[in-house]
């Protein structure tokens, strides 16, 4: 029997699915994140770790959990929370879960394009407000998508599930990335690689599905949100600090982007608070996978890592590198 933390809530099947292999399982089941002095108390000893996007997973955890650790098993695609290298130095294995999230969160990507393009949070706020408005030729007028480009930065899971959204809505898709994807997906979205540089003067709209690390730290800043230009929007699903928030406050409020839709923020759960002030943002509460299937599928993933390497195999889905 091996002991497990589970250092937030998650959906109960995934438990089962470890208490029923024979593992004892610690969780901390309350909504707000473990507090760190509580989560080094709580993970001492453990074998395993089911990690949130909420906890750092560094040499003072490791050191915490002591020896024994064999895998941590975060609950999310991005891993940009856990130290890697230190967890390979002390042969912890580390796993995510791609798969089963590009649906949701390409579905969030997408509403995000809309809520952006059409001004949908402005409207909502205004019908909200219980101001007075009527239908009118100029209200809200917002930009239309057919025919327009959707730049993609980093084709993969996510990125080829939004371009193929996009493509439903009658978008020309370019995106920019390290390598090529596959000439399947390329020929199916008829999508064209270019630099960053030409995705940003191309793109009517910029989604970024990409990894955070040292080398996506505001890879959007002033000069890229220049290139993108006065009538063309920003999305971002993936990691808050691959965009300089602070220049995209300033973008945003001069006018040398359109606007933007949001789900993360570069000091999450802070958001700038220059970003509350605007209109053409669109503020979401990092929530692109949620939806009960998805987080179900990322919770019974981590689950299954966790027992695969606690039963000497390998992982179901280890780690690649950022
Ligand atoms: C959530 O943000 C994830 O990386 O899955």
């Amino acid at each position: 029997m091996s002991s497990i933390v589970v250092t937030g809530r998650v959906p109960q099947e995934a438990v089962g699915l470890l208490r029923g292999a024979g593992h004892e399982v610690r969780v901390w089941e309350h909504d707000e994140p473990v507090a760190r002095d509580e989560l080094l108390g709580l993970v001492a000893g453990a074998d395993a770790l089911v990690t949130l996007v909420t906890e750092r997973v560094d040499t003072g955890l490791l050191d915490a959990a002591g020896p024994g650790l064999r895998v941590v098993a975060n609950v999310a695609v991005g891993y940009d929370n856990i130290d890697v290298a230190a967890c390979a130095g002390r042969g912890v294995v580390v796993t995510n879960t791609p798969g089963v999230l590009e649906e949701a969160t390409a579905d969030l990507a997408m509403a995000l394009v809309l809520m952006t393009t059409r001004r949908l949070g402005e409207a909502e706020r205004l019908v909200r407000s219980g101001q007075a408005w009527q239908w009118g030729m100029g209200l809200l007028l917002g930009r239309g998508l057919q025919g327009r480009t959707l730049g993609v930065v980093g084709l993969g899971g996510i990125g080829t599930a939004t371009a193929r959204r996009a493509r439903a809505f009658g978008m020309t898709i370019v995106y920019s990335g390290r390598r090529d994807a596959p000439a399947e997906i390329v020929e199916e979205l008829g999508a064209r690689r270019v630099e960053l540089p030409e995705l940003l003067e191309a793109g009517d709209v910029v989604t970024l599905h990409l990894p955070y690390g040292p080398a996506t730290h505001h890879l959007v800043g002033a000069d890229e949100l220049a290139l993108l230009g006065a009538t063309s929007y920003l999305v971002n699903t993936a990691r808050g600090p691959v965009v300089d928030e602070t220049a995209l406050v300033a973008a945003l409020r001069d006018g040398t982007i359109a606007g933007a839709g949001l789900d993360v923020y570069e000091n999450e759960p802070q958001v700038h608070p220059g970003l509350l002030e605007l209109d053409n943002v669109v503020l979401l509460p990092h929530v692109g996978s949620a939806t009960i299937e998805t987080r179900t599928g990322m919770a019974r993933l981590a689950a299954r890592n966790v027992l695969a390497v606690l039963a000497g195999e390998g992982p179901v889905t280890p780690v690649g590198d950022v």
